[in-house]
């Protein structure tokens, strides 16, 4: 047993539901409360001062007055990769866009011909390094995209790296399938044809090996269009994946609009999303998956949120963490981005990053929000509260990291 104890505030969103509206800055703060936690589980939490009974032989930490939170959730990221791309912020400094760079063979195509060339086991320690200096951060749950294959066997390689990492990181992770990531070379001028392979070769072998438990598709100009992303998600929807799309991050072509029609659980970026995909996705239930320092590296505008807030869309937050567009995988910067660029509050932000997130990776029943029952995935500020957390940009305010009960 594990007793946190002298926690100044303890702050959380409630229920395993996601929260959008009014609701999204809807949490609980406890002060001088605790914490009992059982078998990785939280068993109690008390407030005022008071210890939860039975609490006597429990190993105790003291929190020294700080705020106590859910261990953030990062619900959108492409971490298993070969290489890095630094080479290519020259070329954006001189200009170049970001689909400039991927039309010419670079971008994403670059990082295809890297993760090629790795063996499984380099791209494994590397993912699992990634995920260590997550933990650090305080993210303890998070999803990850393949991507960087673009064929039968490179696709699945990536998803093998990950349904490793599931069974011996401490981190929980979800895996998404994201075969429509690019146009491979080989398929250059023929993304049909592409589309077809994904569908009828490499998405059966991924269910077969129970590899992802997402589909996703880059619905945008000069990748794939809204039709071949129709396809692709429905075609990964009938074999019991859920869909997730990378919807109008550069260009409005329809994605947001086709993530309420399908009933996606997320649809992600949304820069250039306007009132249409928003009127489809609050239709639709679709959580928003915001990528506030994408948008920053990409000098781009910052998605809609407070628009989506309310319009009833479940906002949450996430790092988009890969060799391009976002090669930070701190979710605390993230947060900040949020408060100065999005605008939300502390309380939304919370959210964002904890029960909805965790609703766009399907984990809402067991991590989220701090409640008895739930998983102890908890973490340590340093920081008296949210406000505080949020302000600090670009420090690590993660004091202790607490994974199934055990301080990582
Ligand atoms: O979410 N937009 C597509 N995928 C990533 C970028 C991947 C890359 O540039 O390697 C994103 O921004
Ligand atoms: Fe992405």
């Amino acid at each position: 047993m594990l007793l946190i104890k002298n926690i100044g505030t303890l702050q959380t969103p409630v229920g395993s539901c996601k929260h959008g509206g009014g609701k999204q800055g809807e949490n609980i703060k406890l002060h001088d409360a605790a914490i009992l936690i059982e078998d990785g589980i939280i068993k109690a939490i008390t407030q005022g001062g008071i210890l939860p009974e039975g609490c006597e032989n429990a190993e105790v930490i003291d929190a020294g007055g700080a705020l106590v939170t859910p261990g953030l959730i990062d619900c959108h990221t492409h971490m298993v990769f070969g290489g890095y791309r630094q080479g290519e912020i020259p070329l954006k400094l001189r200009g170049a866009t970001y689909l400039d760079i991927l039309r010419a063979g670079g971008g994403i195509l670059d990082t295809v011909g890297k993760t090629r060339a790795a063996t499984e086991d380099e791209l494994y320690e590397k993912t699992k390094a990634f995920l260590d200096e997550m933990l650090t951060l305080g993210v303890t749950t998070a999803e990850s995209k393949s991507g960087y294959g673009l064929d039968l066997e490179n696709e699945l390689k990536q998803l093998r790296v990950n349904k490793r990492l599931q069974a011996d990181h401490k981190m929980d992770l979800v895996s998404t399938f994201l075969g429509a990531h690019a146009i491979p070379e080989e398929y250059k001028g023929r993304a049909d044809e592409y589309i077809d392979l994904l569908c009828d070769v490499v998405l059966p072998a991924v269910k077969e090996e129970g590899l992802a438990d997402f589909v996703d598709v880059f619905c945008e100009d000069s990748v794939f269009d809204v039709t071949q992303s129709e396809k692709m998600l429905k075609a990964g929807q009938a074999l019991g994946l859920r869909a997730r799309i990378h919807a109008d991050e550069i260009e409005e072509i329809g994605g947001a609009v086709l993530s309420g029609e399908l009933g996606a659980i997320s649809a992600e970026h949304l820069i250039a999303t306007g009132e249409k995909g928003m009127a489809s996705m609050a239709k639709g239930g679709v959580i928003a998956d915001l990528l506030p320092c994408t948008s920053l590296y990409l000098n781009k505008t910052f998605a809609p949120a407070r628009r989506m807030i309310e319009l009833g869309i479940p906002v949450a937050i996430a790092s988009d963490f890969n060799p391009g567009s976002c090669p930070s995988l701190n979710l605390q910067l993230a947060m900040s981005m949020g408060y100065v660029k999005y605008h939300m509050t502390p309380e939304e932000i919370l959210t964002a990053v904890t029960i909805n997130a965790a609703c766009s990776c399907g984990l809402e029943e067991k991590v989220g929000t701090l409640e008895v029952g739930k998983q102890a995935d908890i973490v340590i500020w340093n920081a008296p509260d949210m406000e505080m957390l949020v302000y600090r940009f670009g420090s690590n305010l993660a004091k202790t990291v607490i994974k199934r009960g055990e301080v990582v």
